[in-house]
């Protein structure tokens, strides 16, 4: 097992070893670790709903009345009511005729893919897709084209020559994680539909956060219920762990029968679908979370532009900080982190060469207090570097 060892090595001279820390909450938007207390700027709790009382009171009754594990995969005797309700609180929620539950987003994302193609078919996927897209085209077996990313005509002209498939699916992610960019979804839906493809968009970071009704990207597109396949995790704005996939009624049933990462895995705990239960309940009664979360958003960024950061092409709560050099990221992280933020270097390979970045994640826990201090260590950082 030496060669373990010496892999290990070299990715550690490379400064891209990653290593796990041990990290406790200690309060909205705050995590002590390794002795540090500081202000958590890399969290996707969107919302700051994982401590809302009705989510943990959803999520404590079903317990109470499930028990803490499912005991079984949901054909079996694991179907439990709390997981049809989710799924039929996420489908309207969506605005779909139906949604099935995983057990993580990236579940949901095999789940979707390998069940709708294969050896036959074609998938197209944007060049910065989240890894479980990436994942998930690669085990389909479908051929593997990859598009420039965000470009729809560039979409349009690979359909083009992508012919003598029996399927062929475009998977796009709505609001891009690393980059906090939007994908164009209405001309990519055109092209889907002018070219006979068919189109899946994953949700995961645009629930909760975008859409008038907060339900998403689509729903900021006018795209509701237009999508083939929409798919989304639950451990983001909705404060929970597990994954989901809604579409068309014929959708779920077709899931349900044939993929295997629904069937052969035990069912989510009541505990995390009740969570995410809640979480939706709590984002359709109260939009003035978001309406004052969206205000903070654009101050926040407003400021650092007029600083002169770079924030690339970003829009929202997803704000890279382009630095560029995977030394200096790492430096400028260290630094941050010596003054109570902490706020991660992303490198190669999750983002391409040379786009190395602090990404900060702004969450509506965060205080107006929180957000002044992020902008100074940021400005002192600079003048640092
Ligand atoms: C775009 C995207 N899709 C899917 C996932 C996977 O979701 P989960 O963490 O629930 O497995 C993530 C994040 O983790 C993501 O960012």
């Amino acid at each position: 097992m030496e060669f373990l060892q010496n892999e290990l090595d070299e990715l550690k001279r490379k400064k891209i070893c990653r290593l796990l820390e041990t990290v406790a909450c200690s309060g909205p938007a705050r995590i002590r670790a390794a002795g540090d207390r500081l202000l958590d700027f890399s969290s996707n709790n969107y919302l700051g709903l994982t401590a809302h009382p009705r989510v943990l009171r959803e999520s404590a009754l079903a317990i109470r009345r499930w028990g803490t594990g499912s005991g079984a995969s949901r054909l079996l005797s694991g179907n439990l009511k709390i997981h049809e309700d989710l799924e039929a609180k996420i489908a309207a929620f969506k605005g779909e005729e139906a949604a099935a539950v995983f057990s993580s987003g990236y579940m949901a994302a095999l789940g979707a893919v390998t069940s709708l193609v294969g050896e036959k078919d074609a998938v197209l996927v944007d060049r910065l897709n989240h890894a479980s897209l990436i994942d998930a085209a690669r085990l389909s077996r479908a051929k593997f084209w990859v598009y420039p990313h965000r470009d729809a005509a560039a979409l349009d002209d690979l359909l083009g020559r992508a012919k003598g498939y029996r399927r062929r699916l475009v998977v796009t992610d709505s609001y891009f994680s690393m980059d906090g960019d939007i994908a164009p979804l209405g001309r990519i839906a055109e092209v889907c539909r002018r070219r006979g493809a068919l189109l899946m968009v994953d949700e995961a970071h645009a629930t909760g956060v975008f859409g008038k009704r907060g339900s998403g990207l689509t729903e900021h597109f006018g795209l509701t219920g237009t999508i083939d396949v929409v798919m989304g995790t639950l451990s983001k704005a909705l404060a929970s762990v597990g994954g989901y996939v809604a579409g068309k009624a014929v959708l779920k049933r077709y899931l349900v029968t044939r993929s295997r990462q629904f069937i052969y895995t035990t069912a989510p705990s009541p505990a995390a679908s009740g969570a995410a239960y809640g979480a939706i309940g709590v984002i359709e009664k109260h939009p003035e979370i978001r309406e004052r979360y969206w205000e903070k958003i654009r101050r926040t960024r407003g400021s650092l532009e007029a600083l002169g950061f770079d924030l690339m092409d970003s829009e929202g709560p997803v704000v890279p900080v382009l630095i560029g050099d995977t030394a200096r990221a790492v430096r400028a992280a260290a630094f941050l982190r010596r003054h109570g933020i902490f706020a991660p270097a992303i490198r190669p390979p999750t983002v391409p060469n040379r786009t190395d970045r602090i990404r900060l994640s702004l969450t509506a826990a965060h205080t107006e207090e929180d957000l002044g201090r992020l902008i100074a260590a940021l400005q002192k950082m600079r003048k640092r570097l």
